[in-house]
């Protein structure tokens, strides 16, 4: 039997998203030219050119769509911009592409098998463009008449639509008196109410109202009357994920699961079912499917078994590019006894285009400091600026990222508007960057708990993994 499979949406446009200040805000784009050429500094990028422009042709290939189930490595050693380079090319994609950025470790989840895990992931990577028709009343509203019973508790109500041939009357029930309360509609509106979801938006005022009122407000828009019929039929198109529909379709979860989060497993039965509409809904020109990014971070953590599943999802017809970034050298492939280059099994391997990132040179990192600055709103006196730079150099681009905030915290402190080498070397003293860290633990040896284990056993050229 086949189930009626829905899209959903009308409530997913009211999802908004949240931005704050994080480790990647500055990032605006990959900060390249018309002719994919990477710009000295800018859109919060610097350097890295030859990674910015390779991201930036995979991005041109994701953006004609044509091209689906390749995989991309992004490698390189810590701190050399891989996780920026995948924000940038999220950024620039353009909304109706879907991005999708998992760490490999999420995929390691309780309440849910990791082949599931991964399949969302993916299912969320691939959209679909849906045109749908809707039916929709458009008109200036004429004249709005609501009766109150004694109680409150029932209402009707008379609504007079017109365009400028023709003028009807609909009854009112209660949720359209309640929406139509909720938007303030008033007489000489021009309003359009979605026939399937009810959902009322006011486009303006009526000019001929234009002078019925003294007191309006200078941001009143007026429109003309529309014409023709008032109920009409338009094509409207908006772009979902695969995984919305899998979701909004799975009958346990319900579209709120989106919002928690909670998805859970969902039955393969039903996506099959989905992918057979989406199918059809392709063949009849109703849908298009837009192959999108999954960007999978610290692909390391990921185990032989989801290292063979993605080898075989790529090969699938709808999968997305899939995009991977490791620090690792030659690691151990988790789940096995085996070593091989950046911890990834040699087949994937070869199935994969590798891009190289490559530690920055000073005058890199100076403006990378001052972009930070920028977005952190501090001040960094010209002394502080050589300091942190050089700094950057002799510990990690990230440790002296971190200082940028705390220096300031202690500057405020003192009373003074720009940070100073003195609050640096303040900085310093409190916080260990990695390579103190590692020579004080020797000097504190035998009084931490636990000891280290047989460093034979380790099997990777970082930390052991497993
Ligand atoms: N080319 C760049 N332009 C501007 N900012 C950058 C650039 N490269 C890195 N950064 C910034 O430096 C910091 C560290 O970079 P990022 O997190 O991308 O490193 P990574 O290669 O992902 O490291 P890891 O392997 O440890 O995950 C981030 O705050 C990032 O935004
Ligand atoms: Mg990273």
């Amino acid at each position: 039997m086949a189930t009626q499979i829905t899209t959903g949406t009308s409530e997913l446009r009211e999802l908004t998203k949240i931005e704050r200040i994080g480790a990647h805000s500055h990032i605006r784009g990959l900060g390249l030219d018309e002719r994919l050429e990477p710009r000295a500094n800018s859109q919060g990028m610097v350097g890295q050119a030859k990674a910015r422009k390779a991201a930036g042709l995979i991005l041109k290939m994701v953006q004609e769509g044509k091209i689906a189930g390749r995989a991309i490595l992004m490698a390189g050693p810590p701190s050399t911009g891989k996780t920026a380079i995948a924000m940038g090319m999220a950024q620039s994609l353009g909304s109706d592409v879907p991005f999708t950025m998992i760490g490999a470790s999420e995929v390691f989840s309780l309440s849910m098998s990791k082949t599931e895990a991964l399949t969302q992931a993916l299912q969320r990577s691939i959209g679909v463009r849906i045109k749908e028709e809707s039916e929709i009343i458009e008109g200036e509203v004429v004249e709005l008449q609501i009766d109150r019973s004694l109680t409150g508790a029932t209402k009707t109500g008379k609504l007079t639509i017109k365009t400028t041939d023709m003028e009807t009357i609909y009854d009112l029930g209660n949720k359209m008196i309640d929406a139509l309360a909720k938007e303030k509609v008033l007489a000489g509106d021009v309003i359009v109410i979605d026939k399937a979801s009810g959902k009322i938006t006011k486009l303006g005022r009526s000019f001929a109202r234009s002078r019925d009122y003294d007191a309006m407000g200078a941001d009143t828009k007026f429109v003309q009357c529309p014409d023709g019929e008032i109920q009409k039929r338009r094509e409207v198109v908006h772009t979902v994920s695969l995984h919305e529909i899998d979701v909004i379709n799975s009958r346990t979860q319900g579209f709120l699961a989106l919002f928690a989060g909670d998805t859970g497993e969902i039955k393969s039965e039903l996506r099959d079912q989905i992918n057979t509409k989406v199918g059809e809904w392709r063949e009849e020109g109703k849908a298009e499917i837009i192959p999108g990014v999954l960007f999978i971070d610290e692909v390391h953590m990921l185990d032989i078994e989801c290292f063979s599943f993605l080898n075989r999802a790529l090969e699938n017809e709808l999968s997305p590019i899939v995009i991977m970034a490791s620090n690792r050298g030659m690691a151990r492939i988790r789940g096995t006894k085996f070593r091989s280059p950046h911890g990834l099994p040699v087949d994937l391997l070869d199935r994969a285009l590798i891009i190289s990132t490559k530690p920055y040179e000073q005058q890199d990192v100076e403006q990378i400091i001052q972009i930070r600055c920028q977005e952190e709103d501090v001040t960094l006196t010209p002394a502080a600026l050589a300091v942190l730079t050089t700094m950057a150099l002799e510990t990690t681009l990230r440790y002296a990222l971190n200082l940028i905030s705390t220096a300031n915290i202690l500057a405020r402190r003192r009373g003074v508007p720009a940070v100073d080498t003195e609050d640096l070397r303040r900085c310093y003293l409190y916080f260990l960057d990695e390579k103190r860290s590692v020579q004080w633990l020797k000097e504190q040896q035998g009084s931490l708990v636990f000891d280290e284990i047989n460093a034979e056993e380790d099997g990777g050229t970082r930390m052991d993994v497993s």
